[in-house]
């Protein structure tokens, strides 16, 4: 019988493809995919340590695994991701979890077949953590499981240092991946039937900018967006420091990329954008967008925003209403500060206290809630352009998203995964769409 994996994945896109990856590894390997976790032969946690919770949450799920490996000693437990590749973490993952037979980290995640072949015929852990980033590492044979969706990394690391985030830390300085890496990439995806292409980096307008690949990001957006098929194209994430009208101008050329930017902005004012290292002002942000509605009025912008860092008056918050009003943002990830050891931000001496930031997120929280439903409203009579993805079972319902990723359901009597579908919107719910099917587009 074949050996089983189980993957259990957390933080953002990044970290969902690179699972994709670890598992085309361990297909490499001979492992088929588990259903349930209790069957797996090999259990791969992939962490992020972007917030406290983030962590916390890995650490308890790791830690419930003590009982299933006691019973079933042969049970490889590897553990990888940005958390391990935190400094000093390794030591503290062993304390608590001595039962962990694998650590690897984000710099050295191509290596982690060797190091299951290394476990495998030795009783002693394995720990392969890189300090240093090096040159990328081209290797194919990601496992995709989103299918008609595909993520293709365009770089990988960040040079920001944004003073709250420990993002450089974990993941290197920025490397951009050669165009014809990426162009190849996506053209296979098409020709295997992909149907959405998203774009990833942590700031991908800076793509290129090592000067290494002779292309800046809004060049090598036209030459993807130029490859023959009926895809759609996403890029995510924008820096509003970086981001500029080179791209909107590509985005015009081309209506298979998507008329949706994902551009967080972390903060309305002025004074916190400066303490968070973020380089753009208030003022710049709200340019941009009024520069992309003049190309498209209908597009759409989705943001991230923290509450409640050092030294954030009310004053400031509601700066960040404003901002959040004025833009009225498609919908965005709203984030309470958490402090990261290392970062700039954590030696502020303002740090808030919890109940202010409680209460800031949960009034942003409903800002923003209340600004999506308004829009969800407005969809109802239209008709928009689905890409279907998946079946729901609980609701007996297909489900897909519109150009501005929206959420869209609706019943077929055929299997529409990867077809685009002309969706007659007769209600919305909070975030979600509920509508007729006018149309398949074969
Ligand atoms: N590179 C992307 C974001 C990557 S992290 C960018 O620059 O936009 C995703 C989001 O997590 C960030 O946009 C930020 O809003 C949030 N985040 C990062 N560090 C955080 C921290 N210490 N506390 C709370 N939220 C944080
Ligand atoms: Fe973090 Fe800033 Fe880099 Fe984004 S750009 S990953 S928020 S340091
Ligand atoms: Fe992503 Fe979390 Fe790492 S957000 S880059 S997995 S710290």
């Amino acid at each position: 019988m074949q050996e089983k994996y189980f993957i259990v994945t957390y933080g953002c896109q990044m970290n969902v493809h690179e699972s994709e990856k670890i598992a085309g590894i361990l297909h490499e390997l001979g492992y088929v995919e588990g259903e349930r976790l209790e069957d797996a032969d090999i259990i791969v946690f992939n962490t992020c340590c972007i917030r406290e919770n983030a962590e916390n949450h890995a650490f308890g799920n790791i830690g419930a695994l003590k009982k299933l490996k006691k019973s079933k000693p042969e049970l490889l437990i590897a553990v990888g991701g940005c958390m391990t590749q935190e400094k000093g973490k390794t030591d503290v993952l062993k304390k608590k979890f001595p039962f962990i037979d694998i650590m690897f980290g984000t710099l050295n995640l191509e290596r982690l077949g060797e190091l299951i072949l290394r476990k495998k015929a030795q009783k002693k852990k394995v720990i392969e953590i890189q300090e240093k980033e090096g040159e990328i590492i081209e290797f194919a044979g990601a496992y995709r499981t989103s299918y008609p969706n595909a993520w293709v990394n365009i770089m990988y690391g960040c040079n920001n240092f944004c003073s709250y985030c420990i993002v450089p830390y974990v993941r290197g300085r920025e490397r951009s991946r050669k165009p014809e890496n990426i162009v190849n990439e996506v053209q296979s995806l098409v020709a295997e039937g992909y149907k959405e292409i998203t774009l990833l980096g942590q700031n991908v307008n800076s793509y290129g900018s090592d000067g290494k690949t002779g292309m800046t990001f809004a060049e090598l957006l036209d030459a993807v967006a130029s490859i023959e098929g009926d895809f759609r194209l996403r890029f995510m994430t924008s820096h509003p420091k970086d981001f500029n009208e080179d791209v909107v101008k590509v985005m015009q050329k081309h209506r298979k990329i998507c008329r949706l930017v994902h551009l967080p902005v972390q903060s309305g004012s002025n004074a916190v954008l400066r303490a968070m290292n973020r380089r753009y002002t208030r003022e710049r942000y709200l340019e941009e967008i009024k520069m992309l509605k003049e190309y498209f009025p209908e597009a759409e912008v989705t943001s991230d925003i923290i509450v409640g860092f050092p030294g954030e008056t009310e004053e400031d918050y509601l700066q960040t209403e404003e901002l959040v009003k004025e833009v009225d943002f498609a919908s965005a990830f709203t984030f309470v500060y958490s402090s990261r050891q290392g970062t700039k931000a954590a030696e502020m001496e303002e740090q808030i206290p919890e109940e202010v930031q409680k209460d800031r997120i949960m009034r942003l929280v409903e800002l923003v809630n209340s600004l999506t439903r308004k829009k969800s409203e407005k969809y109802v009579g239209k008709t928009v352009e689905i890409l279907c993805e998946d079946y729901d079972k609980k609701k007996g319902l297909y489900l897909g998203r519109d150009e501005f990723g929206r959420m869209g359901y609706f019943s077929s009597e055929q299997d529409v995964i990867g077809k685009f579908v002309d969706l007659h919107i007769t209600k919305a719910n909070g975030i979600s769409l509920f509508g007729e099917i006018v149309r398949v587009k074969e």
